[in-house]
């Protein structure tokens, strides 16, 4: 199959909904699937055809619900089954598909599974996770995201022995090896698409393989533990595996989320004759304002325009001819994208979300977009260590006050790279808790949305950001180039305008994105300019260029369709 072959989650923008953020309508401060069945109409408003719903089930909510206690029940605190069938036939109803989130390399301690398989050794479960005997010594090195101590072997008295967790301590990793387990999760995934759900967004899942002989960590990846996590000798066995017993039974999509994977690895994932994914999210582009492999600390120096070119560039050429690419800026593990790629400053703010908008609208490959996106919801820059509720910044908090690190520097990195940026509560209106819960909210809400940042208020104005979205997801929408056309860079050095073509057939496109908050002024001489019509700007001043130079403003984003 070639890259152009038609399908429906090529075509499709996928909008990702944080649950606990999104709407609460029970007033216990907390959303639930409730409330994202009665802004389904929201939803639909903004031409996207995918949810991607981050997990909603039972979970004693140490990692918010990314420690799954149940994989078949739904989270008291979210609703019910019958209510997560309501939600599912809304969508239906509304032609919107839906991306659940597979959460298997690990599950919560609290999961039955675990529970037997900590009680003896010889417990009928005991092999379904990771032990090592206490008697054989300590167990080699592993690194833990979210353990206080950084140490993914967690010592348990009961049975004499350490289990494996590569996140919390409540987060026990599964033992794929054992295919008990790996039944067990086909028919979980068998469960839900029987239900009509239409695909999984797979959680780390180039984790799931181990040498389970578990040598020590060879001295190359000291430095860096993630790439050694996501080779694991029987990854793609697995994964095809999976593929043959349940995924190709169905009409669904599944996108799995690759820290540690290169380029050199891509097609292994997505080439369609392998059989394994149809796309993945790679940590390229997170990981550039990062300090070197510390993926949770900013780097000094600002990131360039340069390398982020340079990491779409690279990437649209692994899928050139096979697989599919996915294209996201943000999501519930990182700030927002207009914190982070734009500038979120009064001045910058409609422009900067805009033009990143027409960035993922125009670039080869699916389009995710996190929910606020929308109306260009900014990172929530909290100043103490009590607004914080994730784990890891609550985590690595308590370790660095163990280890007398200054604080002061912590909580200023987090300001930037904390994950609960991107965790406030869905702006809805201007309102006490801009209408997200009648109660007091689980995490505060972003002061800004009584400035302009909620839906009601963009609602009313044909120049919001949220109005913008909408003609461009209909722009890309009728325009089968954007989505299938290859993909050609201009003025690769340029540091302020990031330009290229986007041409499918006898369809044709130039696209011009200002990421510079002067303004810019640029030659093209590739483009003959009597050839060009303006399809879209987010600037509504005139569009100034002559001969073979054009005049951006900042943050200026133009898409022209060469005739
Ligand atoms: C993934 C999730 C993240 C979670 C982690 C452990 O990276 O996106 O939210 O904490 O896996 O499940």
């Amino acid at each position: 199959m070639d890259t152009t072959q038609r399908k429906w989650w090529k075509e499709g923008v996928v909008y990702q909904i944080y649950p606990r953020s999104f709407q609460d309508t029970n007033g216990n401060g907390i959303g639930d699937i409730n409330g994202i069945t009665q802004r389904l109409d929201h939803i639909q408003s903004l031409g996207v055809d995918i949810i991607w719903l981050c997990p909603v089930y039972e979970s004693p909510n140490d990692d918010n619900g990314y420690d799954i206690s149940d994989y078949k029940s739904i989270m008291a605190e979210f609703g019910s089954m019958e209510d997560f069938e309501a939600l599912l036939s809304g969508m239906k109803a509304r032609g919107l598909k839906l991306v659940m989130d597979l959460v298997a390399n690990h599950t919560s301690d609290e999961h039955h599974w675990f529970k037997e398989s900590k009680k003896s050794r010889d417990n009928k479960y005991r092999d379904y996770y990771h032990w090592w005997p206490a008697e054989k010594g300590t167990p080699p090195k592993r690194w833990s995201y979210f353990d206080v101590d950084g140490n993914a072997w967690k010592y348990d008295e009961q049975t004499d022995a350490y289990y494996l967790h590569y996140f919390s301590v409540k987060q026990p990793d599964l033992k794929w090896e054992n295919p008990k387990v790996r039944q067990e999760i086909y028919d979980v995934l068998r469960f839900w698409f029987d239900k009509g759900v239409d695909g999984f967004r797979m959680d780390v899942i180039p984790f799931i393989s181990k040498d389970i002989t578990y040598p020590e960590l060879p001295e190359e990846y000291k430095g860096n533990f993630i790439p050694f996590y996501s080779n694991g000798p029987r990854l793609h066995e697995f994964l095809h595996e999976m593929n043959k017993e349940v995924l190709s039974k169905y009409d669904i999509m599944t996108v799995g989320e690759t820290p540690g994977v290169n380029i050199d690895q891509a097609l292994k994932f997505v080439d369609e004759d392998r059989e394994e994914l149809n796309m993945f999210f790679h940590f390229d582009l997170m990981s550039l304002d990062r300090d070197g492999d510390e993926v949770f600390w900013m780097r000094d120096e600002p990131w360039k325009l340069t390398d982020f070119k340079g990491i779409f560039s690279k990437w649209d050429a692994v899928f050139a001819e096979k697989g599919w690419g996915s294209l996201f800026l943000s999501n519930h593990d990182f700030p927002r994208s207009v914190s982070r790629w734009g500038n979120d400053s009064e001045a910058h703010w409609h422009n900067s979300a805009t033009m990143l908008h027409t960035f993922l609208l125009t670039m080869r490959g699916t389009p995710y977009f996190y929910f606020g996106d929308e109306i260009g919801m900014t990172n929530a820059y909290f100043d103490t260590i009590d607004a914080y509720k994730d784990i890891n910044t609550v985590n690595r908090y308590a370790l660095l006050q163990q280890e007398g690190v200054a604080l002061e520097d912590f909580l200023d990195n987090e300001k930037d790279a904390a994950r609960d940026n991107a965790r406030t509560p869905m702006q809805w209106d201007s309102t006490r808790n801009a209408g997200f819960t009648t109660d007091n909210p689980w995490i505060g809400v972003n002061p800004n949305h009584k400035k302009g940042i909620n839906v009601a208020s963009q609602e009313k104005d044909e120049d919001s950001v949220l109005n913008y979205f909408r003609r461009m997801v209909q722009l890309r929408k009728s325009n089968l180039g954007l989505v299938y056309g290859a993909y050609q860079l201009l003025l690769e050095r340029n540091e302020q305008v990031y330009a290229y073509t986007r041409t499918h057939e006898n369809e044709s496109f130039l696209i011009l994105l200002s990421f510079s908050t002067e303004e810019a002024s640029v030659t093209l001489d590739e483009i003959e300019f009597d050839k060009l019509r303006l399809l879209i700007s987010n600037d509504a001043a005139e569009e100034e260029k002559t001969d073979s130079k054009f005049v951006v403003k900042p943050y200026q984003a133009m898409v022209y369709q060469i005739l």
